[in-house]
């Protein structure tokens, strides 16, 4: 990894579209622990950061819609706790729906409400723009600490001139595979094209399914919902068919297209499961942390929990880029999630705080050492200990970072994202990708005019 002014140009190259340098998840693991509401949490096994300079909130209560995928909901629920013990707000934690559709779907209608039910809402790098008009401008209070952010995160959350949310990690998809199955069945690398994947995934599902009827070649987010337009967004692109948008115009009408879907719609029922088409990031890593997939795409977060204690693929699995078509570019679609305060809090102060405080360089390093979530800060990027659990950027660096067009299609991006994913879902069952194609840039037309 190169130094900091290396990484942030790498980074901002790659959100460009060039090439991924961003970093990626540590590997620090905790073992399962029952929380107050009775739900499984992992274990976070280090204190979080004392608070610093937020002041007092006594009297103040925070609604806080927080992160539920992985570790993150233990991960926030501390976070939590430490900022109301050193501060005397009360904060309470809310998991957001695990699929971010659904989160949207909610937030949508607390907004239209007007509602003073939540003050601080983890919002998808691709709603800022569609949120803004509902959230704080947290220019004045966050701004010096937003300049110490990636420049291009900042201007993700910055809509007409107003900084309306703070970026909490990034994101990117990547190749998961068993280093110890790749071994078994004789192959030195994993694969770089996708013919090859399917070709080794045929493989070592008919020779595991001796041992176990349930396993699987390859999982990932098949379900109707943003995670399919993230996998299909990859597909897509690494398969030279664009990526959704050009400024305005819909993309997605090339035969490109439909050589990606028509491989994806032969991938269920063959080296995926019948049920991938219902999928969200949880179930595919649920199959292959229970060591019933020999390939997953999936975010970094897998990565730390695929080395908890307990999982049953400890230290037996890897990550690549994910492949690609000859001659066209491995594509990692960049997620990520980022904070906002709703314009209807009753308590904005301790709100601006409490942002202030997760979005600062000792929680990111916090949540990068604690669950390998990716800094939005170089600084912390380029910290050594969180250098030391990122150990496999190296490996996925030569991947193409790809945007989902949520600047380009602004308040519009929600509708578009749906009429793709609606539509590449049409096609895992089977519509001709030809026309699904056709029925994707139809709609997209008519929500953008
Ligand atoms: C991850 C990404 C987010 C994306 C979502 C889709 O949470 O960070 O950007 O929209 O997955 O499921």
């Amino acid at each position: 990894m190169g130094g900091g002014e290396q990484t942030r140009r790498s980074f901002l190259a790659a959100a460009a579209g060039l090439s991924l340098s961003a970093l990626i998840s540590g590997c620090r693991r905790a073992p399962s622990a029952e929380t107050d509401e009775g739900e499984e949490l992992p274990e976070v096994r280090m204190p979080p950061p004392p608070v610093r300079g937020a002041g007092r909130h006594a009297g103040a209560r925070l609604v806080f819609y927080a992160e539920s995928v992985g570790i993150g909901a233990a991960i926030d629920r501390a976070l939590a706790q430490r900022f109301a013990r050193d501060t005397g707000a009360a904060v309470d934690v809310v998991l957001r729906p695990r699929d971010a559709t659904e989160t949207y779907a909610s937030y949508q209608r607390l907004f239209q409400a007007r509602s003073a039910d939540v003050d601080v809402l983890s919002l998808d790098i691709v709603w800022p723009g569609i949120f803004a008009p509902h959230l704080l401008d947290l220019g004045q209070a966050l701004g010096g600490l937003a300049a110490t952010h990636l420049e291009a995160a900042i201007q993700n959350d910055t809509v007409q001139g107003r900084l309306v949310a703070m970026p909490y990690f990034t994101d990117f998809g990547m190749l998961y595979y068993r280093t110890d199955l790749l071994q078994k069945y004789g192959y030195g690398a994993p694969p770089t094209t996708w013919d090859e994947l399917e070709a080794i995934a045929k493989t070592i599902q008919s020779g595991e399914r001796a041992r176990s009827r349930a396993f699987a070649g390859f999982v990932w987010q098949g379900k109707a919902y943003e995670g399919l337009t993230c996998n299909a967004l990859e597909w897509i692109h690494s398969h030279g068919g664009g990526a959704i948008l050009e400024g305005r115009e819909p993309t997605v009408q090339n035969p490109r297209a439909a050589q990606a879907l028509a491989r994806f719609r032969r991938f269920v029922g063959t080296i995926s499961p019948i049920g991938v088409t219902g999928y969200e990031e949880e179930d595919a890593r649920n199959v292959f942390q229970g060591g019933n997939a020999a390939f997953m795409r999936n975010w970094p977060y897998a990565y730390a929990a695929g080395n908890t204690k307990g999982s049953r693929i400890e230290g037996l699995f890897d990550v690549a880029p994910l492949p690609h078509e000859p001659g066209y570019e491995s594509s990692a679609t960049l997620g990520g999630w980022t904070l906002g305060i709703s314009k209807y809090t009753r308590f904005p102060d301790a709100a601006i705080a409490f942002v202030g405080y997760l979005c600062s360089p000792e929680v990111q390093r916090f949540r990068a050492l604690v669950g390998g979530y990716i800094p939005t800060i170089p600084a912390v990027q380029n910290d050594p200990d969180v250098v030391r659990v990122l150990p496999f950027l190296e490996r996925v660096r030569g991947a193409t970072l790809v945007a989902r067009p949520s600047n380009q299609a602004g308040a519009r991006y929600n509708e578009v994202s749906i009429a793709f994913y609606q539509g590449v879902s049409k096609a895992l069952y089977g519509t001709e990708p030809e026309k699904a194609l056709e029925q994707i840039d139809r709609r997209i037309r008519r929500s953008l005019r």
